[in-house]
This record gives C-alpha cells, structure tokens and sequence, in this order.
C-alpha cells in the first residue's frame, strides 16, 4: 500500500526512480510524485493524481531536464487521507519547498500535530496526514537544539509520531543524503556500488542490486552514496537488521511477453507450487523454513487457529478440512480484521497459522501480536522473505512463487493452499495422527499437482470464450461444498475485485435457506463439483442443488473432474479439470475461477493487473 523509493547513487535519480515506480505501481495507483535533489541546493518536485503514465507525461510536457540530479525520491500512492487529487499526492514540501517527504501508512496522531501546526501560524496545503511530518522536520531544522542538523530534526520529529509508517525525506541543503525511516510498514535497503537505494519492496531496485538489507522495527536509515546507517529513531546505532540477498531475477518482475501480469502469474502457478513443495520433504520428513518450535511445542498444540485476510483467508478455509482430517485438531479459521477484537480463547498451546502473500498486511500483523501477546505460538505462511509477519513468528513457510505484482492473488493463493497442507502434514507427523508411509503418500499426492495444474492450463480456451460470453452479465453465482465451498468463495471475490461485477460465493448447501431467491432466468451459476469417486455423498448432493437450480432458469456452468458423466446433463457449459484427491482439488478448481475472471474483466475493458480502489499490499488496518 503506497509505494515509496529513495536514491543516492550515479545514475539519473529521475530514472531510477521512476522506473522503481513502475515496478511499484501495485502497491498504490491514485497519485505518483517524484522530488529530486539537483546537487546544486535545488529540489524539484513533480507530481500528479492517477497512473504513472499521468506523472510522465507531465515530466515530458514540462521538460525532463528540468529533474537532473543523482539522488531523489518517488512515491505511489493508495490515498487513506485526502482524495486521490494533484493537491494529496506526494511528496509533500515545507513553505520554503526545500524539504521533501513521501510516506507509506497513517501517521494516526496527524490531528493534533496539524492543530499544532496551525496554531504557529503554518499553511498546510493538503488534506494528507502526511503533510505535518515535513512541516515539523522543517521547523526542527530552522531552529533549537536540532537545528542546522537534518538527521537528528527528523528523529526527534518520528519520536512524536504515532500509527504505521515509513517515512522518506530528503532536503535541499543535503543533496547527497536521504534519510528513511519504519514503523510496522515495510522498508528496504538496496546497497549498490556506489549507490544506495531504499523501496517498499525489492523490485524497486532488482535492476541494479541483489544485496539488500531489511530493517526493523522502528528504525531510521541514512543513505549516502557510499553508505547506509542505521539507528533506532534515538540515534543508537546498535539496532538489528537483516541483511539477505534476493533470490529471483528481474525477468520474474517483468510481464515476460504477456499483456497483465496477472495473465502471466496464473501461467506460473505449476512452478509456484513446485517451488513452495520442493525441499520441504526430506528423509521421509515434512520440514519447514524457520522452524523454532519444537516437535514437543507441536505435539502440545490443542487448537488451531488460522489468520488472515481475502484470498489469503480463503487459502486458510481450504486448509481447515485438511488440517483436521490428519490432525485431528479442532481448526478455526478468522479474518485477522475480525480476530483480535473479539478476545478469542488462546494460550501456549495454541497455534496460529498467519497467512500472507505480502507479509506485511496490517490486520494480520496485528492478530500476530496478539496471539503472541497470549502466549500462542505462530507460524507464519508468507511470500515475501524477511517481511514483518515472518519476522515476529515462531515458525515460516514460504511460498516460493517469486514476486506477486497482479493486485489479484493467484499463484500465491495456490502457493500457500500447497503450503498450509504442508503445514497440515507437519502437525500430523509431529503429533504422530499419521504414520510417516501416510504422510509420505500425501506428499506425493502434492507433488503430483504441479503437473496437473500445467495440463489444466493447456484448456482453457473455452474458459475465456464463456467469459466473453457472459460478460455482460450483471451477476454471476458460485457454488461449492467442502473444500468447493472455500473455491466458490475465491472465484467470486476474483470476479467483483477485477470485473466489478456482482458476484457471490455461497455453500450450496445453504441455497435453500435463502440464496435460491437469487435466481432468475439466465443468471449464471458456477458450482465447482466435488470428485464423484472421494466425495460420493456430497456429489449426489450436489447434483440435486444443481437440479433445484437449473429447474428455477439459472444458466449453469459445471467445474467437474474428467469422465464425471453424471453432471453432463444437467451443465449448460462444463469445465474438466484433471482427476485429484478430493482435498487437494482446490488446487485445480480455482484455476477455471481465475481465467474467468480475468476475462470478464478485460472484455469489460479494465485493468486486471490495477482493479480500481484496491492495491496490493494493505499495510493500515
Ligand atoms: C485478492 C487479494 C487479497 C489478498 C489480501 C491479503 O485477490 O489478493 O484479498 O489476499 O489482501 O493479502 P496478504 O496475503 O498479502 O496478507
């Protein structure tokens, strides 16, 4: 959420930074902004509501020479405060415009501090709560005990901060210097040969460095060309950070020949689930990433809770049948929005599974700190190495699908479904509820769909050809039942997120106590269906709910395993997906789910990689 970037180095700041924009530009697409130190006492700033293409035209319209300098700073914005106007955009400038900032987050105290403001006479000239922050480094630098020095006038501003945030400032008077700072929202350091970089997120840089540095918890970094300083926002200088190299190349940010990269994300979901399984199966054992609890720690686990939001959230639901089906272990799955705030029953042996693709959503964060507040241990499930929620776990798993940029989830979404059965078959080895030829035989299983889910993908042209279809539909339903259900979940919030369409997911079971009042002549209706062979019972079920609705006009769309016949009859349109054990089918259905989606989408002429209001990461609560 925001995107924000800071250089120092060689190179024209201007480039660097817009190109860091664009590969950032998922974080947040309301408004971008650029400020460059001109190395001769100048800041230029540029910015502007809406895409980046709107900022560069303007830079082109005004003359890009007019940003020569080799150090600066860029933001992309998802607006929390203030309308997605020129005026809200950052960066942000002080009356003289000769200091800068951008920022990431809510700075939650802006009220008082803007009333402060105010009442020394200061003109604020945005509806941001962003804007006070540069306007107190300003007056801390003009004058008492922080004056003339622009580091210290920026700590003692961030100590009077509060909310999540990462704040970048530069100032005209030091144009080889920037200066960066974090509370819970994410900020890296990208350390180069002769330049420096900061960003929210590693793509920024990937161009032109693999060393990076991630910080910790309140923590300000100095860039300088040569070098990066960290401290705690006091100035100590003893402070933790954690210093990686990055594991993917940039060919993995780039669109690689396709128009979306949401397009080219649901290409690589058979690699994505390789790369999450491979390596966690080792001498006949599951094994995790970081693994600091102990199999005593999960032998005396007696309740499972799962934590996290929208996809992720519903990757957890998929989880719950398998995770009590081996364990054996009672499994409640919350949004992490909802967890914290209604005092749920946790103690030492609980464990909390927290997914995120980001690692950085707030809500989860903070249902983390909870249960780490009560004493439960947490594991977390994340894509993005080093990042907040995998920092403050007791445990990781990674999904390995490389950088996520589509604002839609959809190889991360089956990363982490592969991933939380791992976690599920951890739990079961540890505690002994399967013996090691059964886990060893649901590994295998898993590492049979990869291959699955590539021939999947060879079919699904007649996919985007019912999606042209039935895109002008104005609602479209999704039914499931037990691991279906989760998927019916996922499909419709795929189709409202990118096609804006009206769209529900519901248990089909549960049609008749209301939903069924839906339905009307024409509307469509995908039922993903269980496996007739594992889910003999629910299938039949299933086929009655699909009768029931056919019976009303609905349109029926069927996702049904090869050589299902029965369904035949009774689907309008049937969509195959390779045979599959029944608690692994979410790993196929939700494919058909995601390409329709993303072609409802474009033939109703949006953007699938930028659905409008939403952005990638959600680091405010
Ligand atoms: C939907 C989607 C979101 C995320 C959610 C959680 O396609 O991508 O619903 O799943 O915002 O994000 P993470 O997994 O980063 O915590």
């Amino acid at each position: 959420m925001c995107g924000i970037v800071g250089y120092v180095g060689h190179r024209n700041a201007l480039d660097v930074v817009v190109e860091a924009l664009r590969r950032m530009e998922y974080r947040g697409y309301d408004s971008a902004g650029i400020a460059i130190l001109d190395g001769r006492g100048g800041l230029a700033v540029e910015r502007k509501a809406g895409r980046l293409a709107n900022l560069e035209a303007e830079l082109d319209e005004v003359g890009r020479d007019r940003f020569a300098g080799t150090a600066g700073m860029g933001h992309t914005r998802w607006a929390t405060h203030g309308r997605p106007t020129d005026r809200n955009a950052h960066p942000h400038r002080d009356a003289s415009g000769r200091v800068a900032v951008v920022h990431n987050g809510i700075i939650e105290n802006f009220a008082p501090l803007r009333a402060e403001l105010e009442h020394a006479g200061v003109e604020l000239a945005s509806d941001t709560d962003t804007e006070v922050a540069v306007h107190l480094v300003a007056r801390a630098y003009a004058e008492g005990p922080t004056a003339g020095d622009f580091v210290e006038s920026a700590r003692t501003v961030l100590r009077r901060l509060e909310g999540a945030f990462t704040l970048v400032f530069a100032h005209a008077d030091h144009p080889g210097t920037i200066v960066a700072a974090r509370r819970s929202t994410p900020l890296v350091v990208g350390v180069g040969d002769g330049e420096m970089f900061i960003a929210s997120d590693v793509a920024a840089f990937i161009e032109f460095t693999r060393d990076a540095v991630e910080l910790g918890q309140d923590q300000v970094v100095v860039i300088t060309k040569d070098s990066y300083v960290v401290t705690d926002f006091d100035g100590n200088p003893d402070v933790p950070t954690q210093p990686f190299t990055i594991d993917w190349d940039l060919a993995a940010a780039e669109k690689g020949g396709h128009d979306y990269f949401m397009l080219k994300e649901i290409e690589e979901q058979p690699g994505a689930v390789a790369d999450t399984l491979r390596g966690h199966f080792v001498d006949g054992r599951i094994v995790l990433d970081e693994q600091r609890l102990s199999d005593q720690e999960l032998r005396d686990i007696d309740k499972v809770f799962v934590v996290a939001c929208g996809s992720s959230y519903h990757s957890g639901l998929v989880a719950k049948y398998a995770i009590e089906h081996w364990t054996r272990l009672p499994v409640e799955v919350e949004l992490a929005s909802e967890f914290r705030y209604r005092d749920p029953v946790l103690d030492r042996s609980t464990l909390v599974v927290a997914i995120s693709q980001s690692g950085e959503t707030a809500d989860t964060l903070e249902a983390v700190r909870h249960a780490k507040e009560q004493k439960a241990r947490v594991l977390a499930v994340c894509n993005t190495n080093g990042a907040q929620i995998p920092r403050e776990a007791d445990a990781v798993l990674y999904t390995r699908t490389g950088p996520e940029i589509g604002v839609a989830s959809t190889k991360a979404f089956l990363a982490q479904m592969a991933a939380n059965l791992l976690v599920g078959l951890a739990l079961a080895q540890a505690r002994g509820t399967k013996y090691p030829d059964e886990v060893a035989r649901e590994y295998e299983d898993l590492a049979a769909m990869p291959e699955r889910i590539a021939q999947l993908l060879t079919t699904m042209e007649p996919v985007r050809e019912l999606a042209r279809e039935l895109s002008a539909s104005p609602a479209v339903l999704f039914l499931g039942r037990h691991v279906g259900y989760p998927v019916a979940l996922e499909g419709a919030l795929k189709l409202k997120e990118l096609a804006y369409m009206h769209a529900e997911g519901f248990a089909a079971g549960e049609l008749k106590h209301g939903p069924i009042a839906l339905i009307e002549d024409g509307l469509p209706v995908i039922v993903v269906m269980p496996s007739p062979k594992g889910r003999a019972v629910l299938h039949s079920k299933l086929l009655s709910n699909i009768r029931e609705i056919q019976a009303r006009g609905a349109r029926t769309v069927v996702i049904a395993e090869e050589g299902d016949e029965t369904v035949r009859p009774f689907a309008d349109h049937l969509i195959e997906i390779p045979s599959s054990p029944s608690l692994l089918q979410p790993l196929l259905s939700t494919v058909p789910l995601q390409v329709f989606a993303a072609e409802v989408a474009q033939s109703r002429g949006y953007d699938v990689d930028k659905p409008r209001n939403l952005a990638k990461s959600v680091t405010v609560e």
